[in-house]
């Protein structure tokens, strides 16, 4: 389980985060949805403990992330928004060397390295250069690395980033099928991916968390607010719950009609 708590990052004066909360719990994937800049990818990097924050904290699997982080580490596979590969190695030079590193030896590495080549489907590329591969693949082997510890925690930035469309149903698949033991978190700021994928939707906008629950819940909200009389679709929840307020057409003279304007980037 993941206990996110009051959690606030500055980049000098800049709030990446502000008072951020939200928990996830084992068997659950947890959808971190957000628009470019939101804050995804910083949450991301402090419950991975390659940040510390600049007050708050959060638990893994009962853990501090800030009293032990070699333990919440130890816990964790960690997909980063760019696949962490050493470029001179082959793929599976580099699987055994993570494998390794993670204290795997003998029959148990083989097994975990013939199980992923398979389910990742990376047999053709298991002795090519690193830099060689395409993007895809690169996700992929990111995503391998990822697993290679059997992790009771899944922290997966944008995972289907970079994949065709038969891949992303297959990792999607994949992901799902991981989840039943694990907790898992993956961030994206695609609507068809969260309905795919996520059980419950945290959706974060200008690093503070605006609403949380399952679609229904968060149709239910928004539908209470009377934010919107379109269908609730996911796509008009979020549009609600990120451009709430109204502002007024700056050619327009006071008095006259306000109208909505979006307030972040959204593919
Ligand atoms: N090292 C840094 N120094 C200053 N500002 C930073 C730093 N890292 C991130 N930020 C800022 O923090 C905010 C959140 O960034 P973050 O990368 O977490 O967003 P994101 O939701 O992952 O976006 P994306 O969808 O584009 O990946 C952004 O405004 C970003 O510019
Ligand atoms: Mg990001």
């Amino acid at each position: 389980m993941i206990d996110v708590q009051s959690v606030t990052m500055l980049y000098g004066s800049f709030a990446a985060l502000s008072g951020v909360s939200f928990q996830a719990h084992q068997g659950e994937i947890l959808g971190l949805l957000g628009p470019n800049g939101a804050g995804k990818t910083t949450v991301m990097r402090i419950l991975t403990t390659y940040l510390y924050p600049s007050s708050g904290t959060a638990k893994v699997g009962g853990i501090d992330i800030l009293k032990n982080p070699i333990e919440v580490r130890r816990r964790i596979g960690y997909l980063p928004e760019t696949a962490p590969l050493y470029l001179d190695m082959l793929v599976d030079e580099y699987l055994r060397f993570v494998g390794e590193a993670r204290g795997i030896r003998g029959r148990n590495l083989e097994n975990r390295l013939g199980w992923l080549r398979e389910v990742l489907g990376i047999e053709s590329i298991w002795k090519h250069g690193l830099s060689e591969i395409s993007k895809g693949y690169r996700q992929r082997v990111g995503l391998a690395q990822a697993l290679i510890h059997d992790p009771s925690v899944l922290i997966l930035d944008e995972p289907t980033s970079g994949l065709d469309p038969l891949q992303i149903i297959g990792i999607r698949a994949l992901i799902k099928s991981l989840a039943k033991d694990k907790t898992v978190i993956f961030s994206t700021h695609i609507l068809p991916e969260v309905e795919a994928l996520a059980d419950r939707i945290t959706i974060i906008h200008e690093g503070q968390i605006v609403a949380q629950g399952t679609q229904q819940e968060l149709a239910r909200q928004v539908w209470e607010k009377g934010e919107t009389k379109e269908p609730l679709t996911l796509e008009n929840i979020f549009i609600s719950l990120l451009m709430p307020k109204k502002v007024r057409h700056p050619e327009r003279s006071e008095g006259s009609h306000e109208i909505l304007r979006p307030q972040g980037g959204l593919e």
